[in-house]
């Protein structure tokens, strides 16, 4: 008997060895971490239970039958992230560079069906050259039997995707459909096509880095959400990130005991706008002012910064922020802040997480490019989502909300629950000088700048909306985070729903 048991006790470290020193030694010099030891900062300690150790590709060609590596080459299975369930795979880089063979891919498809069916987050930590070349279009076939998991698990359980290494080819395409994508920088990357192929094709010379690296799908792209410096910060922070989530769309947003209090009233908001209505502020100071001990995690920080999005909680309880910010482009609606915002808010209201929207927006940019390259069907995204979206929605205008932004920003008539507007709220079909110039066109400048008095006096200002019911309450500022949590609070048991349909046409 315990010659069996040492004999499984030598299989599994055959397993734990991977690709073997050298090849470890490789990954550490290029300050990256094995699979195994990304797990284990991921995951609470002790937690991680592995599947599918001894798995064994089964391909006949290239010498292949002569290197078996117990694994595969990707290793999985389910741990708790702060105690809870979450299953995971890690690629084994010093694995055939943990390319993806038929059953590499059998093993991620066993988690994620196991994922879904308990309803638990899939967490996949990429690195990986790709599709394993020895068995071709076996290796194809892998790829696509995970992106049908990929789509069928979106919106069911949060999916999110960890860049730890290459990421290339057909490949970036899972990570694609899943909900969030962390990158390290400096040793992640992702592309449809290398640097080498894009000097052939389109004779443009760029660095891997350049062309699908952190900063770039960060900043530029927006494929990803957030980059991080190392390792460790991206799963540390991936840990922070499952926090806010709810394990799947059955179950309700997690719940953390808070100790911040509810009706903490912040004097200091009652001055944050400044007196200047085309002077900007940070919209970061509301948020963090209005989020428990000012926690807030913001997604996709370095992409349009016009537009913020991110979780924080209130009353313990996660809520998705979206929140237009002056000190960007005044806060501006565009095509990236637009499709930014969409996506967010659609994660949100498959999650059931409620969505606080600040306001400050003086509209859609003008703009030939803006126009050309779609401003109509990327804001109507935003438009879109908040229309269908059933999850508690309240909404705070703090300044502007100007024209077809004015609607699109969750407003009373998009079924926003609750709409409040502090005191310098300005809500009008556009600013006063750009309206009275229309009206008045031709006058005087003495009489514009009247005729911009009169106007200012008649609509900067949140009564008008009030009147007529489309805005609930004009709040003080220092109360906002109290409101918030009542309203958040009376509307926990909100049922609404959409007619039946097999599905929307969104206009992507
Ligand atoms: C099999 C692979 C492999 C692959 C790397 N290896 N990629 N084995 N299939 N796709 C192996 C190498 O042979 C090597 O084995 C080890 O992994 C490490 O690779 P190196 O090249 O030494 O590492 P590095 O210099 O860091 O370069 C990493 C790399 C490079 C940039 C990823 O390996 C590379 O370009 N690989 C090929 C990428 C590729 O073309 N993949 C197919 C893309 S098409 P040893 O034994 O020496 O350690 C695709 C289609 C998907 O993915 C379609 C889905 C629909």
């Amino acid at each position: 008997m315990l010659e069996i048991l040492e004999k499984l006790e030598a299989r599994r470290e055959a397993a734990r060895a991977g690709g073997g020193e050298k090849r470890v030694a490789g990954q550490h010099g290029r300050g990256k971490l094995t699979a195994r030891e990304r797990l284990d900062v991921l995951l609470d300690p002790g937690s991680f239970e592995e599947l599918d150790m001894y798995v064994e590709h089964n391909c006949v060609d290239f010498g292949m039958p002569d290197q078996v590596v117990p694994g595969d080459g990707v290793v999985t299975g389910s741990g708790t992230i702060n105690g809870r369930l979450v299953f995971v795979f890690s690629q084994d880089f010093t694995v055939f560079g943990g390319s993806l063979s038929e059953r590499h891919a059998q093993k991620i498809c066993k988690i994620m069906d196991m994922a879904m069916k308990v309803g638990a987050p899939l967490i996949g930590l990429n690195d990986s050259g790709g599709a394993r070349i020895q068995e071709g279009v076996a290796s194809l076939a892998g790829y696509a039997e995970v992106f049908q998991r990929n789509v069928l698990a979106s919106g069911v359980i949060p999916q999110l995707s960890l860049i730890m290494g290459p990421c290339a080819g057909g490949a970036v395409y899972s990570p694609a459909m899943t909900d969030f994508i962390f990158m390290v920088k400096d040793s992640s990357y992702m592309f449809v096509t290398g640097p080498d192929v894009v000097k052939t094709v389109t004779n443009e010379v760029v660095t891997q880095e350049e062309l699908g690296g952190a900063v770039t799908h960060t900043t530029k792209s927006s494929v990803a959400d957030v980059a991080f410096e190392n390792d460790i910060e991206t799963l540390l922070a991936a840990r922070d990130f499952i926090d806010f989530l709810p394990a799947s769309n059955r179950e309700e947003v997690p719940e953390r005991e808070c100790t911040d209090p509810w009706d903490r009233a912040e004097q200091s908001l009652d001055t944050l706008i400044p007196p200047n209505a085309n002077q900007p502020y940070d919209m970061h100071e509301l948020i963090s002012k209005t989020l428990d001990d000012g926690d807030f995690f913001e997604v996709q920080p370095a992409h349009a910064g016009n537009i913020i999005i991110g979780f924080g909680r209130i009353e313990g309880r996660t809520v998705g922020i979206v929140a237009n910010q002056p000190m960007v482009l005044a806060g501006v609606l565009d095509i990236n802040s637009s499709k930014k915002a969409a996506r967010f808010v659609r994660f949100c209201d498959a999650f059931d997480i409620p969505i606080v929207t600040f306001v400050d927006v003086p509209g859609f940019l003008p703009g030939v490019g803006q126009e050309h390259n779609g401003i109509i069907k990327h804001g109507a995204k935003l438009l879109f989502a908040y229309a269908e979206a059933t999850v508690p929605k309240i909404t705070v205008i703090t300044r502007k909300a100007y024209g077809g932004a004015y609607d699109v920003m969750a407003s009373k008539h998009l079924r926003g629950d609750l709409n409040y507007a502090w005191p310098t709220a300005e809500i009008a079909v556009m600013g006063a000088k750009g309206a009275v110039e229309i009206i008045f066109r031709g006058r005087t400048p003495e009489e514009i700048a009247e005729k911009t008095k009169e106007y200012e006096d008649r609509f900067a200002n949140p009564f008008v909306a009030a009147s007529k019911g489309f805005i609930d309450e004009v709040i003080m500022p220092h109360s906002t985070r109290r409101r918030i949590a009542l309203g958040l609070r009376k509307l926990r048991n909100k049922q609404l729903e959409n007619p039946w349909k097999k599905h929307d046409n969104i206009p992507l």
